[in-house]
């Protein structure tokens, strides 16, 4: 039974455990995350909410396996995401995770169909994946794959970045403040897409301010001081 459990727990596909990163820049030290564990099962979307400062980010950027925390353990769909070399951290990122941040993730001389496809190279195909072109129809862009991000309204720009976080059609989506910059219709199409993706067993983790965004979650947890409160 013990055994059953363990292997339910660690094929969860996203899991922190215990996660601390402390910061040191010359006489200042910060404790950005104070033990913070969490899970996100297949098909739910978990809102991280919290004041600025109490360590969103960089929970998101561990989570990621973009920062090292300086301890704890992250898993992706099983497998460690943590303490290993950055190779494998890519390797990991590009097979199961979508990342979405605010700075957005388009290449600037790319059109939005490059854009896609280049992140789609990045990764093994798999069964699961569909085409460029099918995936920015997801995202209602098809008619703006040949522009570049300059030529994007805030809305577009934002659905273009969701459109290369699911390139390759990850199990496990992070997304930090994705509706920060858009008006409430938007913002409601870009919830509706994200809960379109969880409905297809896609594990979603959105760090947002916003009232709607925490209304559309399934779960909220909150951060302050870099612990999370109930
Ligand atoms: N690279 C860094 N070096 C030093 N301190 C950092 C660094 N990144 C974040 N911090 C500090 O960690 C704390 C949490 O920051 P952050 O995760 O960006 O918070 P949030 O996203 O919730 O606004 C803040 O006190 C911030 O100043
Ligand atoms: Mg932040």
């Amino acid at each position: 039974m013990a055994d059953k459990m363990s292997t339910v727990e660690t094929l969860s596909p996203l899991t922190a455990d215990g996660i601390y990163r402390f910061f040191r820049s010359g006489e200042e030290e910060t404790l950005a995350l104070r033990g913070v564990s969490l899970r996100v099962s297949a098909g739910e979307i978990l809102a991280v909410t919290g004041p600025s400062g109490s360590g969103k980010s960089t929970l998101l950027a561990c989570l990621a396996g973009l920062d090292e925390p300086t301890a704890g353990t992250v898993r992706v769909a099983g497998e460690r995401m943590s303490a290993r070399p950055e190779v494998e951290r890519a390797s990991l990122r590009s097979r199961h995770l979508g990342v979405l941040f605010q700075s957005a993730n388009l290449f600037a001389h790319l059109s939005i169909e490059e854009n896609v496809r280049l992140a789609q190279r990045l990764a093994p195909p798999k069964p699961s994946s569909m085409s460029a072109g099918g995936i920015l129809d997801r995202v209602g862009l098809l008619k703006r794959a040949g522009a570049v991000p300059s030529q994007l309204s805030g809305g577009e720009a934002a659905r273009a970045g969701l459109a290369v976080a699911l390139a390759n059609d990850p199990p496990v989506l992070l997304a930090d403040e994705p509706t920060g910059e858009l008006d409430g219709a938007t913002e409601q199409r870009l919830l509706t897409l994200l809960r379109t993706h969880a409905d297809r067993g896609c594990a979603i983790l959105v760090v947002t301010h916003s009232p709607d965004v925490i209304a559309a979650a399934d779960r909220v947890l909150s951060l302050h001081d870099g612990e999370v409160v109930s």
